[in-house]
């Protein structure tokens, strides 16, 4: 695997390769993001993956400066997958100057859900998410259904700025007794990590209650936020939306149950997809 620090040494590395396929990450990588480098590599003639910890995503009182960083078993995992080039600039190599020019997405996708409890984030990952692919200009970019708006928030910039890029979405990664891997799973206690597992499943009961024919949707859904709290969770939603556009549903439209709550200091999020 080829590393390249800056923007000039990646074009250097990339200068003869026409289908590149990229997986951007913020490090800290477990299987779900080699899932991704995996898929990555079947799309490609050169698999890229970034790992940059973008400042511009978190808010203030988030946890950009704890994010774990946890760069020599990054570089192995990436190796064993058989990852190409791994871009992995600094600040001062991706942001050279402040960014004040920025990507604003389509605020129907992006101002609700998590763009409605983390303000701006969307505008911070778009933002980075465009910078990374004019500096590594891909052919096809991978990511997570594990991150389901951000992947639609995507999805609609690539198609409103016709970037040449396909977007693919992919699977889940998740642990045995259901939690869907994720770097912030790191910060659960032992206890927390037990409890953690009750998100999947709740999404799996509003899940069942659809397939069952209730079609009262806001009434799944308080009953699933109150079985969170119940439980000691501290609930940010529970949604059932289409899948497209993460807009209410109508009779018919493909859907999607997303879920946002805390548990002691740790914020998770979920989701799954209702039906085929
Ligand atoms: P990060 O959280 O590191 O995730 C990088 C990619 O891995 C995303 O596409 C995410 O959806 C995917 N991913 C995370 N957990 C997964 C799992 N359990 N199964 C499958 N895929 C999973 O998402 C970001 O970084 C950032 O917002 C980024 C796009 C890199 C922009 O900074």
């Amino acid at each position: 695997m080829q590393i390249a620090r800056t923007i000039p040494e990646l074009r250097e590395l990339l200068g003869g390769a026409h289908r590149a396929a990229f997986v951007p990450t913020m490090g800290n990588l477990h299987a779900g993001h080699l899932s991704l480098v995996e898929k990555a590599r079947t799309l490609g003639d050169v698999s890229v993956a970034s790992i940059f910890v973008n400042r511009l995503q978190f808010l203030p009182h988030e946890d950009f400066d704890t994010y774990p960083r946890t760069w020599d078993s990054d570089c192995e995992k990436l190796q064993s997958v058989g990852c190409d080039v791994l871009f992995a600039p600094d600040e001062k190599a991706l942001y050279p100057q402040p960014q004040t020019c920025k990507v604003h997405p389509n605020p129907l996708i992006a101002d609700t859900l998590e763009g409605e409890f983390r303000p701006g984030f969307f505008i911070g990952v778009c933002t980075v998410v465009m910078k990374l692919f004019a500096c590594v200009q891909p052919r096809f970019a991978v990511f997570g259904k594990k991150d389901y708006q951000q992947l639609m928030v995507i999805r609609h910039m690539v198609e409103q700025f016709a970037l040449p890029i396909e977007v693919v979405g992919a699977e889940t990664e998740r642990a045995e007794d259901g939690l869907a891997l994720s770097s912030r799973n790191g910060y659960l206690d032992k206890q927390e990590r037990i409890q953690a597992s009750q998100l999947s499943a709740t999404l799996r009961s509003v899940a069942q209650a659809v397939k069952d024919g209730e079609r009262d949707f806001a009434a799944i859904e308080a009953r699933a936020t109150t079985a969170l709290a119940a439980r000691g969770w501290k609930p940010d939603y529970v949604a059932l939306r289409r899948r497209s556009d993460l807009q209410r549903p109508a009779s018919g439209d493909a859907l999607v149950v997303l879920a946002a709550a805390r548990l002691g200091n740790t914020r998770l999020i979920d989701n799954l997809e209702i039906g085929e």
